[in-house]
Protein backbone atom coordinates (compact mmCIF):
# COMPACT_ATOMS: atom_id res chain seq x y z
CA UNK A 1 0.00 0.00 0.00
CA UNK A 2 1.57 3.69 -0.81
CA UNK A 3 0.75 5.68 2.12
CA UNK A 4 1.24 9.02 0.48
CA UNK A 5 -1.42 11.48 0.47
CA UNK A 6 -1.92 15.22 0.16
CA UNK A 7 -3.97 16.63 3.21
CA UNK A 8 -6.00 20.11 2.31
CA UNK A 9 -7.98 22.10 4.53
CA UNK A 10 -11.62 23.64 3.48
CA UNK A 11 -9.75 26.89 4.74
CA UNK A 12 -6.72 28.64 6.61
CA UNK A 13 -6.42 27.53 10.46
CA UNK A 14 -8.48 24.61 9.99
CA UNK A 15 -6.21 22.48 11.75
CA UNK A 16 -3.69 21.33 8.52
CA UNK A 17 -0.68 20.96 10.36
CA UNK A 18 -1.89 19.53 13.91
CA UNK A 19 -3.75 16.91 11.62
CA UNK A 20 -1.19 16.24 9.58
CA UNK A 21 1.49 16.08 12.62
CA UNK A 22 -1.01 13.12 13.57
CA UNK A 23 -0.80 11.49 10.53
CA UNK A 24 2.86 11.86 10.28
CA UNK A 25 3.42 10.42 13.55
CA UNK A 26 0.37 7.60 13.18
CA UNK A 27 1.78 6.08 9.79
CA UNK A 28 5.78 6.70 10.34
CA UNK A 29 5.88 9.13 7.47
CA UNK A 30 7.91 11.78 6.16
CA UNK A 31 6.23 15.19 5.97
CA UNK A 32 6.97 17.84 3.59
CA UNK A 33 5.58 21.49 3.42
CA UNK A 34 6.15 22.60 -0.40
CA UNK A 35 5.47 26.16 -0.24
CA UNK A 36 5.45 27.97 3.03
CA UNK A 37 4.10 31.43 3.38
CA UNK A 38 4.49 33.17 7.14
CA UNK A 39 7.84 32.36 8.33
CA UNK A 40 7.28 33.92 12.23
CA UNK A 41 7.44 30.89 14.14
CA UNK A 42 9.48 28.98 12.05
CA UNK A 43 6.87 27.84 9.89
CA UNK A 44 4.46 24.42 9.51
CA UNK A 45 7.93 22.22 9.04
CA UNK A 46 9.07 23.88 12.31
CA UNK A 47 5.88 23.40 14.39
CA UNK A 48 5.10 19.59 12.84
CA UNK A 49 8.78 19.19 14.94
CA UNK A 50 7.89 20.76 18.04
CA UNK A 51 4.34 18.64 18.13
CA UNK A 52 6.04 15.43 17.22
CA UNK A 53 9.21 16.17 20.01
CA UNK A 54 11.96 15.64 17.05
CA UNK A 55 15.21 15.66 17.39
CA UNK A 56 17.11 18.22 15.16
CA UNK A 57 18.44 15.03 13.37
CA UNK A 58 15.17 13.29 13.57
CA UNK A 59 13.52 17.26 11.64
CA UNK A 60 16.24 16.73 9.16
CA UNK A 61 15.74 13.03 7.96
CA UNK A 62 11.85 13.38 8.14
CA UNK A 63 10.48 16.51 7.53
CA UNK A 64 11.51 17.54 3.95
CA UNK A 65 12.68 21.03 3.38
CA UNK A 66 9.80 23.61 1.84
CA UNK A 67 10.53 24.09 -1.80
CA UNK A 68 9.41 27.68 -1.42
CA UNK A 69 9.38 29.82 1.70
CA UNK A 70 8.02 33.23 1.70
CA UNK A 71 8.23 35.67 4.61
CA UNK A 72 4.74 37.73 4.06
CA UNK A 73 1.64 35.28 5.65
CA UNK A 74 -0.11 35.81 2.52
CA UNK A 75 -1.82 33.64 -0.10
CA UNK A 76 1.34 32.14 -1.81
CA UNK A 77 0.72 33.73 -5.27
CA UNK A 78 0.92 37.12 -3.75
CA UNK A 79 3.96 36.19 -0.95
CA UNK A 80 5.46 35.03 -3.81
CA UNK A 81 5.38 38.38 -5.88
CA UNK A 82 6.17 40.32 -3.01
CA UNK A 83 9.54 38.29 -3.39
CA UNK A 84 9.95 38.92 -6.54
CA UNK A 85 9.82 35.20 -7.06
CA UNK A 86 8.04 33.51 -9.77
CA UNK A 87 6.83 29.86 -8.14
CA UNK A 88 7.92 26.89 -10.72
CA UNK A 89 5.82 23.47 -10.93
CA UNK A 90 8.83 21.56 -11.64
CA UNK A 91 9.93 22.68 -7.75
CA UNK A 92 7.12 21.75 -6.48
CA UNK A 93 7.79 18.04 -8.01
CA UNK A 94 7.19 14.74 -5.29
CA UNK A 95 10.32 14.17 -3.51
CA UNK A 96 11.65 10.60 -3.66
CA UNK A 97 10.65 9.09 -0.44
CA UNK A 98 10.55 5.68 0.00
CA UNK A 99 7.10 4.93 2.09
CA UNK A 100 4.46 7.15 3.96
CA UNK A 101 4.01 10.33 2.88
CA UNK A 102 2.01 13.36 4.52
CA UNK A 103 2.06 16.47 2.08
CA UNK A 104 0.34 19.66 3.51
CA UNK A 105 -0.99 22.47 1.56
CA UNK A 106 -1.13 25.84 1.63
CA UNK A 107 -4.45 26.73 2.41
CA UNK A 108 -7.58 25.48 0.72
CA UNK A 109 -8.06 23.57 -2.98
CA UNK A 110 -8.90 27.04 -4.63
CA UNK A 111 -6.11 29.22 -3.36
CA UNK A 112 -3.59 30.73 -6.09
CA UNK A 113 0.15 29.73 -6.10
CA UNK A 114 0.49 31.99 -9.23
CA UNK A 115 -2.07 33.67 -10.86
CA UNK A 116 -2.51 31.32 -13.21
CA UNK A 117 -2.43 28.09 -10.97
CA UNK A 118 -4.49 27.37 -8.16
CA UNK A 119 -3.54 24.78 -5.67
CA UNK A 120 -6.07 22.37 -6.64
CA UNK A 121 -4.37 22.03 -10.32
CA UNK A 122 -0.97 21.49 -8.41
CA UNK A 123 -2.52 18.29 -6.31
CA UNK A 124 -4.07 17.40 -9.62
CA UNK A 125 -0.73 16.88 -11.11
CA UNK A 126 0.86 14.94 -7.73
CA UNK A 127 -1.51 12.37 -8.46
CA UNK A 128 -2.27 11.70 -4.91
CA UNK A 129 -5.40 11.09 -2.87
CA UNK A 130 -6.30 14.10 -0.71
CA UNK A 131 -7.57 13.92 3.00
CA UNK A 132 -9.98 17.03 3.40
CA UNK A 133 -9.28 18.80 7.19
CA UNK A 134 -13.06 20.41 8.10
CA UNK A 135 -13.84 22.32 11.23
CA UNK A 136 -16.09 20.22 13.41
CA UNK A 137 -19.00 22.78 13.94
CA UNK A 138 -20.70 25.73 12.90
CA UNK A 139 -19.89 26.51 9.33
CA UNK A 140 -18.47 23.36 7.66
CA UNK A 141 -21.47 22.22 6.04
CA UNK A 142 -21.04 24.96 3.51
CA UNK A 143 -17.15 25.15 2.77
CA UNK A 144 -16.48 21.33 2.94
CA UNK A 145 -19.15 20.61 0.50
CA UNK A 146 -17.83 23.33 -1.32
CA UNK A 147 -14.33 21.45 -1.27
CA UNK A 148 -15.73 18.18 -1.88
CA UNK A 149 -17.65 19.09 -5.37
CA UNK A 150 -14.56 20.68 -6.62
CA UNK A 151 -12.64 17.47 -5.50
CA UNK A 152 -15.08 15.58 -7.40
CA UNK A 153 -15.37 18.15 -10.75
CA UNK A 154 -11.58 17.31 -10.96
CA UNK A 155 -11.92 13.86 -10.65
CA UNK A 156 -9.18 13.92 -7.54
CA UNK A 157 -9.44 11.17 -5.30
CA UNK A 158 -10.80 12.06 -2.05
CA UNK A 159 -9.74 9.46 0.85
CA UNK A 160 -12.31 11.02 2.83
CA UNK A 161 -12.75 14.36 6.02
CA UNK A 162 -10.95 14.64 9.18
CA UNK A 163 -12.88 16.80 11.27
CA UNK A 164 -10.82 18.97 13.38
CA UNK A 165 -12.74 20.60 16.80
CA UNK A 166 -15.26 19.56 19.17
CA UNK A 167 -17.53 16.62 18.64
CA UNK A 168 -20.54 17.33 16.85
CA UNK A 169 -23.95 15.80 16.71
CA UNK A 170 -25.34 16.39 13.57
CA UNK A 171 -22.29 17.37 11.08
CA UNK A 172 -20.83 14.19 10.76
CA UNK A 173 -23.91 12.30 9.13
CA UNK A 174 -24.72 15.34 7.50
CA UNK A 175 -21.51 15.45 5.50
CA UNK A 176 -21.25 12.01 5.32
CA UNK A 177 -24.63 11.77 3.82
CA UNK A 178 -24.61 14.80 1.70
CA UNK A 179 -21.08 14.61 0.30
CA UNK A 180 -20.46 11.12 -0.34
CA UNK A 181 -17.56 10.86 1.27
CA UNK A 182 -16.50 8.82 4.13
CA UNK A 183 -15.93 10.54 7.73
CA UNK A 184 -12.38 8.73 8.85
CA UNK A 185 -12.37 10.48 11.91
CA UNK A 186 -11.92 13.51 13.80
CA UNK A 187 -9.63 15.09 16.56
CA UNK A 188 -11.04 16.58 19.79
CA UNK A 189 -8.87 19.92 20.89
CA UNK A 190 -6.28 18.79 22.39
CA UNK A 191 -5.08 20.32 25.77
CA UNK A 192 -1.52 20.21 25.65
CA UNK A 193 -0.27 19.73 21.81
CA UNK A 194 2.24 17.23 22.24
CA UNK A 195 3.50 14.32 20.89
CA UNK A 196 1.85 12.27 23.64
CA UNK A 197 -1.42 13.50 23.16
CA UNK A 198 -1.21 12.73 19.46
CA UNK A 199 -0.36 9.32 19.96
CA UNK A 200 -3.33 9.14 22.43
CA UNK A 201 -5.42 10.85 19.55
CA UNK A 202 -3.96 8.63 17.08
CA UNK A 203 -5.07 5.40 18.99
CA UNK A 204 -8.75 6.59 20.05
CA UNK A 205 -9.46 8.01 16.70
CA UNK A 206 -9.60 4.89 14.46
CA UNK A 207 -7.71 6.54 12.09
CA UNK A 208 -5.76 3.95 11.29
CA UNK A 209 -8.17 1.65 10.03
CA UNK A 210 -10.00 3.97 8.65
CA UNK A 211 -7.25 5.55 6.45
CA UNK A 212 -6.43 1.49 5.57
CA UNK A 213 -9.22 0.98 4.26
CA UNK A 214 -9.61 4.32 2.17
CA UNK A 215 -5.95 3.49 0.86
CA UNK A 216 -7.21 -0.04 -0.18
CA UNK A 217 -5.29 -1.65 2.32
CA UNK A 218 -5.85 -5.53 2.64
N1 LIG B 1 -7.17 19.56 17.76
C1 LIG B 1 -6.59 20.68 18.19
N2 LIG B 1 -6.36 20.88 19.50
C2 LIG B 1 -5.79 22.01 19.95
N3 LIG B 1 -5.38 23.03 19.16
C3 LIG B 1 -5.58 22.89 17.84
C4 LIG B 1 -6.17 21.72 17.30
N4 LIG B 1 -6.23 21.87 15.96
C5 LIG B 1 -5.69 23.07 15.68
N5 LIG B 1 -5.30 23.69 16.81
C6 LIG B 1 -4.68 25.02 16.89
O1 LIG B 1 -5.38 25.88 15.98
C7 LIG B 1 -4.48 26.67 15.24
C8 LIG B 1 -4.62 26.37 13.76
O2 LIG B 1 -4.21 25.03 13.50
P1 LIG B 1 -3.18 24.68 12.34
O3 LIG B 1 -1.98 25.54 12.40
O4 LIG B 1 -2.98 23.20 12.38
O5 LIG B 1 -4.06 25.11 11.08
P2 LIG B 1 -3.63 25.09 9.54
O6 LIG B 1 -4.85 24.72 8.78
O7 LIG B 1 -2.42 24.28 9.36
O8 LIG B 1 -3.27 26.62 9.27
P3 LIG B 1 -2.44 27.23 8.00
O9 LIG B 1 -3.47 27.49 6.97
O10 LIG B 1 -1.83 28.48 8.57
O11 LIG B 1 -1.40 26.22 7.57
C9 LIG B 1 -3.08 26.40 15.79
O12 LIG B 1 -2.78 27.34 16.78
C10 LIG B 1 -3.24 25.01 16.40
O13 LIG B 1 -2.32 24.79 17.43
MG1 LIG C 1 -0.56 24.72 8.52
Amino acid sequence: MRQQLIVCGTDTDVGKTVVSALLTLGLGAHYWKPVQCGLEGGGDRDRVGRLLGLSAEQIQQRLLPEAYRFSAPVSPHWAAELEGVRLEQERLDLPAVPGPLVVETAGGLLVPLRRDLMQIDQIQRWGLPVVLVARSGLGTLNHTLLSVEALRHRHIPLLGLILNGPPHADNPGTLRELSGAPVLGGLPPLPQLEAAALAEAWQTSGLHAALCGALGAP
